[in-house]
Formats: structure tokens, C-alpha cells, sequence
């Protein structure tokens, strides 16, 4: 069986149904269950015994030596993390907990599990970090996309804590030759994705007739992929990565935030049209821009179609429509994540956002 950490949150929870939908070997699912997982997610697993979900942490390694024990994973797929950059300005001591001490904890458990291995067991073996392309900070307009050599130049609490884990997974490969592999992918968009990130928000906000927050300018670019590509390249990269590697995954397809949000609004123009029957992009509204915000995410995805074959199946305007049409078909999914907790969030991050 393979173990998968934050498997009840958006990717993880995306990543987890794929898998499951495609074969037959079980997986082990490890999540927090903080704010961002939701079983909810994955109720359609309720009944399946291939899916075994365990509620804790990965800073715990007690429990992560016992699991490993139990159930001898030949692989591990790290996507538990905290994730949203807005709540690491907030609050960054999560994202240092979990993403920096949670990851070395995890690596820690799996070096002594995967020591005692049988030989050839062990050579199979194999680590798959989750990682962002955030870690390279921010490109002017006319640079070049980031490739994996690109120095790491992280400006969020959040990046930064996610490029201390990639350190942490690439110095287990180096030091103690524990095979690794680090993917940094661009921007998810997809079903399941939590309505404190602007996709998600703009639509959940459009529908219930609120404003659509864009920050600053909205000209800030990044590079949008469809969750289930980013889910199929993770496999193609654990199936076929070369142990210490890392590889680029991303999209194809910058755009700027603001393009983003009238896509959105045109599409619910379409499908579910206000019934003032005025335009959705009448409720955008400009805020105050984001702290230290990055100008623009751009990747080079080339090593990994030219090595491992993988390339986007989706584009931006199949991906987009599958995703409108998800959140509308799923508003008891959208009500029951938005719990007081939810709304405390939004008060605290856009209350106190003069426009
Ligand atoms: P998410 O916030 O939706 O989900 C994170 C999941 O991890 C949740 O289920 C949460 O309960 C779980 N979790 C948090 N702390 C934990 C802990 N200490 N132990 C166990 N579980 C814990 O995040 P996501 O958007 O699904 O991102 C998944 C991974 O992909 C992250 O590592 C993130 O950095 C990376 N990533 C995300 C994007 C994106 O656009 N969302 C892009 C590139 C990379
Ligand atoms: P987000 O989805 O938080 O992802 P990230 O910050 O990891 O790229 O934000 C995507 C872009 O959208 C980012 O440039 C910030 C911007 N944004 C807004 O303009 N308004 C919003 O309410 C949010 C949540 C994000």
C-alpha cells in the first residue's frame, strides 16, 4: 500500500479519490483534519476498505513509526501542510509547526523504517514531497519561468516554510541516501478546493451575492493547473522520477488574477445567471493589496514531459467550466464548509481590508 499525509484536504483529498478510481492497491491516509481537511471529501470512500483513514499528525512519530510498521508502505506521498499564504501573514507559527517541523518529523520516521527494509524493498521505496513553486519567489514580467535551478528565493511565511521542507527532503537524500523526490507545482484549481483561495472564493462570494475581493492591481500573474493533472503527474513522478530529483509541474497557462475572476463571472453569467440579470463582474472590488505579495509565478515544465512524458491534459477553459460547474452542482459541500470558523477567517482577513 502507498501512505498519503493530508489526504483529506484539496489535492490530497483529489489525489486519494484518483487513485483509488484507477487501481486496486490500498492507500493509508493520514490527516490532522485541521480548518482545510474535510472527510466530507471523501464520503464516497465510506465503504471502501482500500481507503484506510487514520485522524493525526505528522509531527507525531510515535504514531507515524507505529503506522509505518503496521502497514509497511512501499511509498509515501507528503502533501499535509498549511497552505494559504493570506493565513501564514496572519499567523506563521502553523506553517513553521507543521510544515518544517512536521516534515522533518515525518522524514525522521520514514529513514528509520525504511533502513530496516529488506534490500530490494528498500531500493523501491520511495518519499514524494509536495511542494510549491512559491519557493522561488517572484518573476518580473518578461523573466524567464522557473526551472528546477532556480535559486530559491521564498517571500511568504508560508513559502518559506515550504522551501525549509524541501531542504530538510533534499538533504535526506543526501545524507542518508533516503530516496526522495520533490515536485513544486504551480496553482490547483478543481473540485474540493477550500473558499479561502480566489478561485473557489470568487465563485462561493458570486453566488451569494458578495463582493469579489481582487487585491491590489489584480494584475498579479500565477500559472493555473487543474488539480487531476497535478494528480497524474505526481503518480508519473513516483512511478517514474529518478530518487533525489526534483521536477516542475505547472500549467502552461499564466494569467493575470483579474482575467481569473471575470472567467469566472462570465461563465456564472452564463450557467447561473443573477436573477437581476445584471453581470457578475459587477460585485469585484478592489482591497488592499496583499503584504509582500508576488508579482507573478511563472514554471517550465519541460523536464518533466521531456523525461517522464507528462503533460497537462486539461487547458484553463475545460478546467475552469468542470470547476464552476462542480461548485454549483455541490452547494451542500460549499454550506457545510463554511462553519464559523470559516467566517471568522473571512472577517479577519478582508474586515480589516480597506478597499
Ligand atoms: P490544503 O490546505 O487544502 O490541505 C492540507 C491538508 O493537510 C488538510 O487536509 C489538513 O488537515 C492536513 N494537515 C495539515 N497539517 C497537518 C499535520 N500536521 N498532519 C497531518 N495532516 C495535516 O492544501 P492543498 O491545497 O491540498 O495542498 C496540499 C499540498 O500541496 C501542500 O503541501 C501545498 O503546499 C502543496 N501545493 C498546493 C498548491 C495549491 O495550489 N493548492 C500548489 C502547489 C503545491
Ligand atoms: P491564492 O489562491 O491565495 O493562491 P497563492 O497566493 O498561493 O498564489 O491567491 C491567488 C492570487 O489571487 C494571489 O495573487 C492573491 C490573489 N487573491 C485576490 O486577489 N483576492 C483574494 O481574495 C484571494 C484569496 C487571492
Amino acid at each position: 500500500m502507498i501512505l498519503v499525509t493530508g489526504g483529506a484536504g484539496f489535492i490530497g483529498a483529489n489525489f486519494v479519490l484518483d487513485w483509488l478510481a484507477q487501481s486496486d492497491e490500498p492507500l493509508l491516509n493520514l490527516d490532522k483534519l485541521t480548518y482545510a481537511g474535510n472527510r466530507e471529501n471523501l464520503a464516497s470512500l465510506a465503504n471502501d476498505r482500500r481507503h484506510v483513514f487514520v485522524h493525526g499528525d505528522i509531527a507525531d512519530s510515535d504514531l507515524t513509526g507505529r503506522l509505518l510498521a503496521r502497514y509497511t508502505p512501499r511509498a509515501i506521498i507528503n502533501f499535509a501542510a498549511e497552505s494559504h499564504v493570506d493565513r501564514s501573514i496572519h499567523g506563521p507559527e502553523d506553517f513553521i509547526q507543521t510544515n518544517v517541523v512536521g516534515t522533518f518529523h515525518l522524514l525522521e520516521s520514514t529513514r528509520g523504517y525504511w533502513s530496516k527494509l529488506p534490500a530490494g524493498t528498500r531500493e523501491r521505496f520511495r518519499f514524494l514531497h509536495v511542494s510549491t513553486d512559491e519557493v522561488y519567489g517572484s518573476l518580473t514580467s518578461d523573466a524567464p519561468a522557473f526551472s528546477e535551478t532556480h535559486r530559491y528565493e521564498p517571500n511568504s511565511p508560508y513559502s518559506a516554510s515550504k522551501a525549509a521542507s524541501d531542504h530538510l527532503v533534499r538533504a535526506y537524500h543526501h545524507t542518508y541516501h533516503l530516496p526522495v523526490l520533490t515536485t513544486n507545482c504551480s496553482n490547483n484549481y478543481g473540485p474540493y478546493h477550500f473558499p479561502e483561495k480566489l478561485i473557489p472564493l470568487m465563485i462561493v462570494n458570486a453566488l451569494a451575492g458578495r463582493p469579489l475581493p481582487v487585491y491590489g492591481d489584480g494584475q498579479q500573474i500565477r500559472d493555473w493547473l487543474y488539480v487531476q493533472d497535478h494528480c497524474s503527474a505526481i503518480r508519473r513522478v513516483m512511478d517514474a522520477g529518478r530518487p533525489g530529483e526534483t521536477y516542475n509541474i505547472g500549467g502552461c497557462n499564466e494569467k493575470p488574477n483579474l482575467e481569473i475572476v471575470h472567467t469566472v463571472c462570465t461563465l456564472l453569467d452564463e450557467l447561473r445567471p443573477r436573477a437581476d440579470g445584471r453581470p457578475y463582474r459587477e460585485q469585484i472590488t478592489y482591497v488592499a493589496d496583499r503584504p509582500g505579495h508576488d508579482r507573478r509565478y511563472a514554471i517550465d515544465a519541460g523536464k518533466i514531459e521531456r523525461e517522464l512524458g507528462w503533460r497537462p491534459a486539461e487547458t484553463f477553459a475545460t478546467g475552469i467550466r468542470k470547476t464552476v460547474e462542480w461548485y454549483l452542482a455541490n452547494q451542500d459541500w460549499v454550506s457545510n464548509v463554511q462553519s464559523g470558523a470559516y467566517r471568522d477567517w473571512v472577517e479577519k482577513n478582508y474586515g480589516g481590508r480597506p478597499s
